[in-house]
């Protein structure tokens, strides 16, 4: 399986993410990047749940918000430029780049955005627990990479775009099954 070029096989899959996401966000985007050591230290806590899925979601969490770099943006949906740059840039296996171009709800988004379709078609969603963990730790985890409560963190989305942007009104859309996520995950006794 090409999981990430030979040369950095020996830092074990969870490395090559870490490295390409501090690559990506630590110096132009800071707080994107604290955000991120904050949703990656989520993942690694409930990872065991996932059973064969455990690396793949810790990966997940440190690439999730990569299409935030400023050399990334091309949609302007993250997700979808984030999982983009892994399949076509990196070469990532199919299933870590559906996750990214999914997590927390992006389809919501993206229909707003007029994206819904290649999105899709590009990268068919992961169903299940590794779908709804990825989201979970995305969604209890601050700007700033501080664990919050869900309704805390969507109450900060929405007052940082604004009522009626589209981030925002989408985040609302995605609440329920946010919030049905962050159940299925404690359902496990986890978070
Ligand atoms: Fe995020």
């Amino acid at each position: 399986m090409i999981f990430q070029p030979a040369s950095l096989a020996h830092v074990g899959r969870v490395g090559w993410a870490r490295e390409l996401a501090r690559r990506l966000l630590a110096e132009p985007l800071p707080r994107r990047w604290s955000h991120t050591r904050g949703v990656a230290a989520r993942a690694v806590s409930v990872a065991h749940i996932v059973g064969g899925d455990a690396d793949r979601l810790v990966c997940a969490a440190w690439l999730h918000d990569i299409g935030y770099a400023p050399g990334l943006v091309a949609t302007g949906l993250h997700a979808l430029d984030g999982a983009r740059y892994l399949r076509d840039v990196e070469k990532a296996e199919e299933r870590l780049c559906r996750l990214v171009a999914h997590h927390s709800y992006a389809a919501i988004e993206a229909r707003r955005r007029g994206l819904a379709a290649e999105l899709v078609a590009e990268f068919p969603p992961v169903d299940g627990l590794v779908a709804d963990a990825l989201t979970y730790c995305d969604m209890t985890t601050s700007p700033d990479g501080a664990p919050v409560a869900v309704a805390d963190r969507l109450a900060e989305v929405i007052t940082r775009y604004g009522d009626g942007d589209l981030v925002a009104e989408s985040i609302k859309e995605a609440r329920a099954g946010i919030e049905r996520s962050a159940a299925a995950v404690r359902a496990w006794g986890v978070g």
